[in-house]
């Protein structure tokens, strides 16, 4: 039987089946990563390959090294994945993987061998977008959350406030209008001189800081719009280790680390709760790397149950890239018939989640 007749048979089937299995996969940056996830909620395994030792010697992610790395690790992740489980091929019902948005041949990789998979299998192929991956991390450590809830993106990539109306169905808020929260850490931590990535670093080093040391900018965070911007904070502490060093002036680091970390955490979270309040949201989810941060969970936390809200994080392995995400957001697309062919491509900057944003 042709390829497509096969997952118009298998789609029909899906419908009447109270079980569920796919294997995603995500390759988008520097994590080689390969999960089977049953009903989109219950995590088989989740096996993750990090290349950040070897970025780390260039202060950042080289893409070439990337994608060759990802092309090394991808089928035994697979294998690892799938022995974890415990299952066979034979008893799948969907790839699902990352198409975009992220590094193009890093994608590559993971739509190709996924693409591939399908095709032997027979299997239907469930394109995800990686932020929608990051959103449905929550419904993973959090078995019981339903939309509608506002979610927090924050990511290296991205830093969104997402209004999640349904399974599928999103809607873009505010998002920043420069550099993402992640990605300010990391710059911030590779002018600090703290290892990459710059996130874990700068959330390590400023337990031992007082945050209230240095008062650094909390951009647009008194503005009654909920777009963020991190690139102005980043110049001022680049502008603020170069004047004490023109002056010969020690500084702690942990001070600065844990200062600049509160400005972003303040924005972040400020401009949340307002946008939660201004929405009618009674729930409020975090996700992507920076939703790993320490002082972010606490801060959140704390204004979420002052103002009383109900607080949603994954735990800290489904914040970071990996593939169980992949396979929870597919797991909705499938159930929901939203398939894709052979033909899906990669798509490096764009995300169906963001694209319409601003809206009027
Ligand atoms: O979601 P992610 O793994 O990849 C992208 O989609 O970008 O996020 C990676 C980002 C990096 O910028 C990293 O520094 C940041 O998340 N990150 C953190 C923490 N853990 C990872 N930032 C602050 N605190 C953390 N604990
Ligand atoms: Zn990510």
């Amino acid at each position: 039987m042709p390829y497509f007749c096969e997952i118009k048979k298998r789609l029909n089937e899906i419908k009447e089946k109270d079980e569920i299995i796919i294997l995603a996969i995500e390759t988008s940056c520097d994590e080689t990563s390969a999960a089977v996830v049953k009903n989109g909620r219950i995590v088989l395994s989740n096996k993750i390959s990090s290349q950040a030792e070897l970025h780390r010697h260039y202060g950042g992610v080289v893409p070439e090294i990337a994608s060759r790395k990802h092309v090394e690790a991808i089928n035994p992740i697979i294998d690892e994945a799938m022995n974890e489980a415990g299952i066979g091929f034979d008893r799948l019902d969907g790839i699902g993987v990352t198409y975009g948005p992220g590094l193009v041949g890093a994608l590559l990789v993971g739509l190709s061998t996924a693409k591939a998979l399908a095709y032997a299998l027979s299997l239907p192929l469930v394109g995800v977008d990686h932020i929608e991956g990051h959103i449905s991390a929550n419904y993973i450590s959090h078995p019981e959350l339903e939309p509608p809830f506002l979610c927090l993106v924050v990511s290296g990539g991205h830093t969104h406030l997402v209004w999640v109306k349904n399974y599928g169905d999103y809607k873009v808020v505010g998002m920043t209008r420069d550099d993402a929260a992640g990605e300010a850490f990391d710059k911030v931590a590779r002018v600090l001189g703290l290892p990459y990535p710059g996130g874990p670093s700068i959330d390590s080093v400023a337990k031992k800081g007082n945050a209230q040391a240095i008062q650094f900018p909390r951009a647009y965070i008194d503005e009654d719009h909920f777009d963020f911007s991190f690139s102005g904070l980043k110049t001022a502490v680049i502008n603020y280790l170069h004047n004490l060093k023109q002056r010969n002036e020690a500084y702690r680091i942990e001070d600065v680390a844990a200062s600049f970390q509160q400005a972003v955490v303040d924005v972040l979270v400020s401009k949340t709760i307002k946008a939660a309040a201004r929405f009618g949201l009674s729930k409020i989810a975090i996700a992507g790397g920076v939703a790993a941060n320490s002082a972010l969970r606490n801060c959140m936390s704390l204004q979420a149950q002052k103002h009383g809200y109900e607080l949603f994080y994954p735990q800290p392995v489904f914040c970071t890239d990996n593939a169980a995400m992949i396979g929870c957001a597919a797991y909705y697309n499938l159930i929901h018939g939203k398939a894709d062919d052979l033909y899906l491509n990669v798509e490096p900057s764009f995300s169906k989640i963001t694209a319409r944003y601003p809206q009027k």
